[in-house]
C-alpha cells in the first residue's frame, strides 16, 4: 500500500487542508479584511487543520500583503499559496514566505479551449517546467489538474505522472463543477491512485449538494488528504463543509485527522459571523437544530438516552455544541416534566395535562414557546407564583444613538435588592444596552453570562409594529431562552435578557 492511501488503515491519519481563506474567499459578496483573515487563521491552527491555503499572492498587492501577515503568525499548520503554473503567480507565493505552493493547471478541453488556450501538450510542459521550478526553490508542491473531472481519463493520468515526474509531493483532484457522484469519484480516484505513488488530494464542489459525499468517497478510494472550508463556502454553491467531512470520517468511517472536533461548532460560529452568511438552522453539525428536539417521542427519547433519536457515534459535546429540548405544538410530557423539574416543580398528572394543553395552543398560534413561558403557564395552573421570585429588575433604560454618535446605552437594574449602574458603548443600540445589563448582572451573579441565542422579529406591522425579541442565556452548562415584547426593540431585548436571568436564578443558577 503506497504512502497516503486509507485502504482498510483506520489508523493513517487523513491531512485536512483547509481552503476558507481562498476558495471559501471567493464564494460572491464575500470579502475578509487583513484582521478578519488573521483571526480565521489563528482560529483553524487551533482547530488542528494541517494546512492553511491562504490566498493566491498574485491577485494583488493587498492579498500578497496578507497571506504574507499569516506566514508570519507562526502557526502550526502549513501555509500554502495558490498560484496558475506561471513563474510569477508561484514567485508571489515564494516571496509570502508560504511553506507549500499550490499549482493548477486548467486540463479540461472545455477550459483549455475557452480560457487558456492552450493545447494538452502545452498545459503538460508547463505542469512539468513549474512543479519543478517550485521543488527548485525547496518548497512542498501540491499540483492539482483544474476541471480534473471533465477531462479524459488518458490525459487526466497523464498529467499526474507528469506532476509527479516532476516532484510533485501532492496531486490534487478538483471536482472543480461538482459534476461528479461519490460512486465515479471512487472509481476516478482508485484509476488515478493505481498508476501515481504520490498521495492524492480531494477538492470537490458542491453544485449537486454532494461535496462532502464525494469527499469521503474519494478517501475510502485512497485519498489521503481532504480539501474543505468552513461552512462549505467557496465558488458557488461552495466546498466540501469541515465539519461535514471530518465528523463524516471519524464517526462513520472511523478515521482519524488531526482536527479537534470540540471546536467545530465555535469555528463555523467564526466564519458565520464573519462572513454575514447565516447557518441555516438544519445545517448537519452547527446548525441550530443539529441536536434539538421537540416532538413528544423524540424528546422522550433522548431525555431517556440521546441515542434514541441521535446518532450516538457523533453528540453534541464531540463538536462543541449542545442538546436542546425545544417547546411546541408537538411537544410532550416527559419535555414539559424535565424542563419543570430543572426549577423545583412538581405538578400533579391533571396539572401536567393541563400545562401540556396551554403549551401545545401557544405552539399551535405560530409562536415558539420559550422555557420563561412554560414557566409562566406552570406557575399559573399549579398557583406556585412565589417561585417566580424576580431576583434582577430592570428599572431605567436610555439610549444614545446616530450618524455622528457611537451609539451608547445607560442603565439602571436592582439585583438582589441593591441598584446597579452600567452604561456601555456598541455596534448599536441594542448592543450596547446588552454590554450594560450584561456587565450589571455579571458583576452581581459572578460573571460568565453568556447570550447564546438572540432573534428578533417584528410581530405587527408598520413603523410602531411589535417588537418580539427572543434569547437564549447560558450560565454554568444550562441555558434557559425568554422573550421580550415591547414597542421599543432595546428595551424589548433587554427584558428578554433579564427573563431569562431571573429564570437561570431561580433554577438555583448562582
Ligand atoms: O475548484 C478548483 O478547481 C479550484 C482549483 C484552484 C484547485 O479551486
Ligand atoms: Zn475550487
Amino acid at each position: 500500500m503506497k504512502e497516503g492511501s486509507t485502504h482498510g488503515d483506520a489508523k493513517r491519519i487523513i491531512e485536512v487542508f483547509d481552503t476558507t481563506l481562498r476558495d471559501g474567499e471567493q464564494t460572491p459578496g464575500i470579502s475578509f479584511t487583513k484582521e478578519q483573515k488573521g483571526t480565521i487563521a489563528r482560529r483553524l491552527d487551533t482547530l488542528g487543520v494541517d494546512i492553511i491555503e491562504a490566498g493566491t499572492p498574485i491577485t494583488s498587492k493587498g492579498e500578497k500583503e496578507v497571506v504574507q501577515y499569516i506566514c508570519d503568525e507562526g502557526l502550526s499548520a502549513k501555509i500554502c499559496g495558490l498560484a496558475r503554473v506561471l513563474t510569477q503567480d508561484i514567485d508571489a507565493c515564494i516571496d509570502c514566505g508560504v511553506d507549500m505552493i499550490h499549482i493548477f493547471a486548467p486540463t479540461s478541453v472545455i477550459q483549455r479551449e475557452h480560457t487558456t488556450k492552450k493545447s494538452e501538450a502545452e498545459v503538460q510542459e508547463q505542469t512539468y517546467e513549474m512543479t519543478k521550478y517550485v521543488k527548485a526553490h525547496g518548497f512542498i508542491c501540491m499540483f492539482s489538474a483544474m476541471d480534473a473531472t471533465r477531462t479524459s481519463l488518458d490525459y487526466l493520468t497523464e498529467i499526474y505522472k507528469t506532476a509527479e515526474e516532476a516532484g510533485a509531493d501532492i496531486l490534487n483532484v478538483p471536482d472543480t463543477v461538482g459534476v461528479l457522484d461519490p460512486f465515479t469519484i471512487f472509481k476516478l480516484i482508485e484509476a488515478i491512485d493505481r498508476v501515481v505513488k504520490t498521495p492524492i488530494s480531494i477538492h470537490c464542489h458542491n453544485d449537486f449538494g454532494l461535496a462532502v459525499a464525494n469527499s469521503l468517497a474519494a478517501v475510502k478510494a485512497g485519498a489521503s488528504e481532504v480539501q474543505v472550508s468552513v461552512n462549505g463556502i467557496g465558488e458557488r454553491a461552495g466546498n466540501a463543509d469541515l465539519a461535514e467531512t471530518v465528523m463524516g470520517l471519524n464517526a462513520i468511517y472511523g478515521l482519524k485527522t488531526n482536527i479537534k472536533t470540540e471546536f467545530l461548532f465555535e469555528t463555523a460560529k467564526l466564519i458565520e459571523r464573519l462572513t454575514g452568511i447565516e447557518l441555516p438552522v438544519n445545517k448537519p453539525i452547527v446548525g441550530d437544530n443539529a441536536f434539538s428536539h421537540e416532538s413528544g417521542i423524540h424528546a422522550h427519547g433522548v431525555i431517556a438516552r440521546s441515542d434514541t433519536f441521535e446518532p450516538g457515534i457523533m453528540t453534541p459535546e464531540m463538536v462543541g455544541h449542545r442538546r436542546r429540548i425545544v417547546l411546541g405544538k408537538h411537544t410532550g410530557k416527559h419535555a414539559v416534566l424535565n424542563k419543570l423539574s430543572e426549577i423545583g416543580m412538581s405538578p400533579t398528572r391533571e396539572q401536567i395535562d393541563e400545562i401540556l394543553e396551554r403549551v401545545k395552543e401557544l405552539g399551535v398560534s405560530g409562536k415558539q414557546v420559550t422555557d420563561d413561558d412554560l414557566f409562566t403557564i406552570a406557575e399559573v395552573v399549579t398557583g406556585e407564583v412565589s417561585l417566580h421570585e424576580r431576583i434582577v429588575m430592570l428599572k431605567e433604560l436610555s439610549v444614545m444613538t446616530g450618524n455622528n454618535l457611537i451609539p451608547t446605552a445607560s442603565l439602571k437594574a436592582v439585583v438582589r435588592g441593591k441598584e446597579c449602574k452600567s452604561a456601555q458603548m456598541g455596534v448599536g443600540p441594542v448592543d450596547a444596552a446588552i454590554k450594560a445589563i450584561q456587565e450589571i448582572i455579571g458583576g452581581e451573579i459572578g460573571g460568565d453570562i453568556e447570550l447564546k441565542d438572540f432573534r428578533i422579529e417584528a410581530i405587527t406591522g408598520g413603523s410602531n409594529a411589535l417588537a418580539e425579541v427572543i434569547v437564549g442565556v447560558a450560565k454554568g452548562g444550562r441555558m434557559v431562552t425568554a422573550r421580550g415584547v415591547r414597542e421599543d426593540i432595546v428595551m424589548a431585548s433587554v427584558e428578554a435578557i433579564v427573563n431569562a436571568v431571573n429564570r437561570l436564578m431561580q433554577s438555583g443558577i448562582k
